[in-house]
């Protein structure tokens, strides 16, 4: 095992999920992982319980401008939610296992849909800041060079050793979703497409732009697809949007310069809409209607 890799054992994911049953009377069947800039969505929750991140034992902490740090519980469209208000990521020194530690917690939990928002790139040139991308597929970069949140020991109670990773975007809720997106007059902004993680904290240089381009990526990020590796693993039915806070520069001749104000401020700007898409989401989803918890069960 090296610096880069940590096992967490049962128990310690239990005694966080156990202090949080103690302290809530939420008992949510929804998680939502806010990204940059949107984390507005959770001061939206009715009934809230909230914690933040330092009181919550074993819960990592962030330290990301843009990301408050705190874990709320409410209602929202009826239906019981729980919310992080800033997540981990590998540039802040966590372990893979750290970043995706509060997915198998809210697994224990009883949680059986993840939504998970974050701010991206674009490479795609139908994808402008401002737009929603609905994510279809990821890439996880880290993983190619062993840098994954399921390495070492497998725990089968969580899910199999050799997850399949090729439905881990519910299409259900890709296309619930883009009627959504109908009916709120967002269509324009709105699309499908690849989003590929990479560890960060630099923004792409040309090369690697070009690079993930002729890949096919669609939105470059720092987070979500360990998130949603961990969550697939154990079952969670997963939903995902890509929120295009920039460009990606990939000319030599382009002049534009991406900083992390700038993306904060697209969040900001959009979250209002974000933030209606996803509640409408949440309240036409059909809790019961699950294949991916489905078949972890049969496990
Ligand atoms: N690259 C990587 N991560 C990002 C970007 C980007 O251009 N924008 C927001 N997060």
């Amino acid at each position: 095992m090296t610096q880069s890799q940590e096992h967490i054992s049962r128990e310690v994911y239990q005694t966080t999920a156990d202090w949080l049953r103690a302290h809530t009377r939420h008992r949510p069947e929804v998680a939502i992982i806010c990204g940059s800039g949107l984390g507005m969505l959770a001061d939206t929750l009715e009934c809230q319980d909230s914690f933040a991140y330092s009181d919550i034992p074993g819960f990592p902490q962030s330290t990301v401008k843009g990301h408050a740090g705190r874990l709320v519980f409410g209602e929202l469209k009826g239906k019981v939610c729980v919310c992080m208000q800033g997540r981990f990521h590998m540039y802040e020194g966590h372990t893979l296992s750290k970043t995706t530690f509060p997915v198998r917690v809210f697994k224990l939990l009883g949680v059986k849909t993840l939504i998970v928002t974050n701010a991206a790139g674009s490479l795609a040139d139908g994808l402008r800041p401002g737009d929603i991308m609905i994510i279809k597929d990821h890439i996880n970069f880290p993983g190619f060079v062993g840098l994954h949140p399921l390495i070492g020991p497998n725990d089968d109670e969580f899910g199999p050793r050799f997850p399949a990773m090729s439905n881990c975007y519910d299409k259900e809720l890709r296309c619930l979703a883009t009627d959504i997106g109908k009916q709120l007059g967002i269509t324009g902004l709105m699309r499908e497409g690849v989003y590929a993680m990479v560890g960060g904290p630099n923004f792409e240089s040309i090369a690697e732009a070009k690079l993930l381009h002729q890949l096919g990526v669609d939105a470059v990020g720092m987070s979500t697809a360990a998130e949603v590796v961990v969550a697939t693993h154990c079952g969670l039915r997963v939903f995902g949007l890509s929120l295009i806070t920039n460009k990606v520069v990939r000319s030599y001749e382009d002049v534009d310069i991406v900083n992390h104000e700038g993306v904060l401020d697209v969040g900001r700007l959009r979250s209002v809409t974000v933030q209606q898409l996803v509640t409408e989401l949440i309240g036409k989803m059909d809790i019961n209607n699950n294949a991916a918890n489905d078949a972890a069960t049969k496990l």
